[in-house]
């Protein structure tokens, strides 16, 4: 079955009949939930057991502009949207590309970030679409990576793996040809790897966005007022500055 039926043959089959909390909901109550993933630096990580990284300080300063006190959920990449629809927290800040599917089961805000799906190989491996052809390609499973991947012509075989650093590992050890991941990730990966990755083309690029339960409209509309307000008054521009040494946001 295509991942995107089961997708929905899961969130059909979890969506709770309650309703996802309002903005005046979430406000009365003081505390904002906020899931990521917490495994796919530098954008949501742990350094020992604080969880941090680009898009943890942005969740941070959303909160603090609207008033609120954070309690951050992670869990992995493949359950955030479920966990959403089940209204386990409000709102999912983990670095998901917005497309037509996704919109299907949830509402994204207005992009955080602009980036692109990086193809990765070990020095003298395959760099561009066509090179991929009769190879072995690793991914994280449920991400546009593989959706990408899957439409390249002639590859042998995508591997997913739960997490993006486990697709990593997989090319570096040699079980994979190349690796399908995040642009900006990366490049720091082949940079702390120096001799042995090597950078290929992009294979596509994508919008980033947070993620809030489908018809959850009023919290949709704190959230991009409010990052609107984080672009215009520095504090994007610190954070993103600090992780990537430059501004990502979608030009
Ligand atoms: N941008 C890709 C996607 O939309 C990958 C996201 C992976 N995020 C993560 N926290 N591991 O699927």
């Amino acid at each position: 079955m295509k991942r995107t039926l089961v997708l929905f043959a899961v969130l059909a089959a979890t969506a709770s009949p309650a309703q996802a909390r309002t903005w005046d909901q979430i406000k009365s109550s003081g505390t904002i939930k906020i899931a990521t993933e917490g495994a796919f630096k530098p954008f949501n990580y742990f350094e020992g057991k604080t969880l941090t990284g680009f898009e943890v300080e942005l969740g941070n300063a959303i909160a603090k502009q609207l008033g609120m006190k954070v309690q951050w959920v992670t869990q992995p990449f493949d359950g955030l949207l479920i966990g959403l629809n089940q209204d386990r927290y409000d709102f999912v800040i983990a670095s998901h590309g917005i497309t037509p599917e996704r919109q299907k089961a949830v509402d994204f805000s207005a992009p955080h970030y602009c980036t692109g799906g990086l193809i990765v190989s070990k020095t003298g491996g395959p760099k561009t679409a066509k090179d991929l052809s009769g190879k072995i390609v690793a991914v994280q499973v449920g991400t546009t990576y593989l959706d990408n991947v899957k439409k390249v012509a002639g590859v042998k075989s995508v591997k997913t793996y739960p997490k993006d650093t486990d697709a990593q590992q997989a090319i570096m050890m040699g079980r994979a040809d190349a690796w399908v991941s995040d642009k900006f990730l990366a490049i720091d990966a082949i940079k702390a790897n120096p001799g042995k990755l090597q950078q290929g083309d992009l294979l596509f690029q994508e919008r980033i966005g947070m993620a809030v339960k489908k018809g959850n409209a009023s919290l949709l509309k704190e959230l991009n007022t409010t990052l609107q307000k984080l672009q215009g008054n520095g504090t994007y521009a610190k954070i993103s500055g600090k992780y990537f040494g430059q501004d990502i946001r979608c030009k």
